[in-house]
């Protein structure tokens, strides 16, 4: 198989240049080693916050790729920034960074914060201090947060998240395509990697964003369907089914659930069930709680949290993270030559 030369790939040493996102309460350590033994890179979640549960998710991570407790961990772990924020007493924020750091994870992603500068410090100083390079993702949902994430805090690649994203993103988001051709636009050449995320189904999806000079793609909603994410089969069902008009931006989801406190403009994309539509109705938080906790308990996907981005209408299959990247890959190869192959050489003699 051709290989796919991009910013990212030779950044992060990867072969396939595509990332699957931490995903809070979805991803797993089976998830992201999947990944990246595809060829691409995946990312452990620090859920919301707890220490615990990471440093269990990162031994298993160990475990699964059968690298030593010294030895370099190739995936990446991604913090809801403003949960560490939520620590007055930083050294509990740091205690998570730290039991990634201490792992030698290959990156680190940091979103949804209003400090983010200070914990990509935090990082930086660890790296200094151990003689690590750990490289440093940062999402962004505008030209202005790009700006800043690059030339103020040194990001090391820029995650451009549109509107079509599914789970958490910015309300204020551009789509994926006006985001990453304006963040290209107005950043120097050698500026970070501009990695698309945001509605993507496909490798053609990440190929037409390799056409545009993005230098590869996050896709989240498609790792759900695969065996290694944690939602469950009605979950899984629910996506199959589900077209880009069923998802919506919403905040039903983190009320019914108590996850508030994000930062403003920060919603989170979904599919449209009975949870949405009491919400919208004006049902009382309360009641609506007891009918999730009810439904959640006999697997109804109507009354459970299910994420999706505006790509799961094409979504028509679940298949294991290893092979996804791997096909993603060919599929790349395929587009791309494809679109060479649309320009037609120069005849000699006109
Ligand atoms: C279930 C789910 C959970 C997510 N959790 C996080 C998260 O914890 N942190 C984060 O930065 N992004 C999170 N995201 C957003 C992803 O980073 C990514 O931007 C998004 O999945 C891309 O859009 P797509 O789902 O249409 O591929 C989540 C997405 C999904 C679907």
């Amino acid at each position: 198989m051709a290989q796919i030369s991009t910013k990212l790939t030779r950044l992060i040493d990867i072969n396939v240049p595509i990332t699957c996102p931490p995903m809070a309460n979805t991803s797993s350590a089976v998830l992201a080693t999947e990944v990246t033994l595809g060829g691409g890179l995946g990312f452990l979640t620090a859920d919301y916050g707890d220490v615990q549960a990471l440093r269990q998710s990162l031994a298993d991570a160990r475990g699964l790729l059968k690298i030593e407790a010294t030895g370099n961990l190739p995936i990446g772990v991604g913090f809801l920034t403003w949960k560490l924020e939520e620590h007055h007493d930083s050294s509990r924020a740091y205690d998570m960074i730290d039991a990634a750091l201490s792992n030698k994870v290959k990156a680190i992603w940091f979103s949804f914060g209003r400090h983010i500068h200070t914990w990509i410090q935090r990082v930086r100083q660890w790296d200094k201090l151990h003689l690590q390079d750990t490289k440093v993702f940062v999402l962004v949902s505008s030209l202005q947060e790009a700006k800043v994430a690059s030339k103020d805090w040194g990001a090391d690649v820029l995650v451009a998240q549109g509107i079509e994203a599914g789970g958490h993103g910015a309300s204020y988001a551009p789509p994926t395509l006006s985001l990453v051709t304006s963040i290209l636009k107005h950043l120097p050449e050698n500026g970070p990697p501009v990695v698309a995320a945001g509605g993507l189904s496909n490798g053609s999806h990440v190929a037409a964003f390799l056409t545009l000079g993005a230098s590869g793609a996050v896709l989240g909603t498609r790792f759900l369907l695969t065996p290694e994410s944690r939602y469950t089969d009605a979950q899984r069902a629910r996506l199959l089914t589900a077209s880009a008009e069923s998802t919506v931006r919403t905040l039903a989801f983190d009320q019914v659930r108590g996850t508030l406190g994000w930062p403003e403009g920060i919603d989170g994309r979904g599919t449209r069930n009975a949870i949405v539509d009491q919400f919208e109705a004006g049902l009382g938080i309360e009641e609506l709680r007891a009918r999730v906790k009810e439904g959640t308990s006999r697997d109804d996907p109507d009354y459970m949290i299910i994420w999706a981005g505006t790509g799961v209408g094409d979504m028509t299959e679940i298949k294991g993270a290893k092979v996804l990247v791997q096909e993603m890959h060919q599929e790349i190869v395929r587009r791309l030559k494809a679109g060479a192959a649309l320009i037609e050489a120069e005849k000699v003699g006109n």
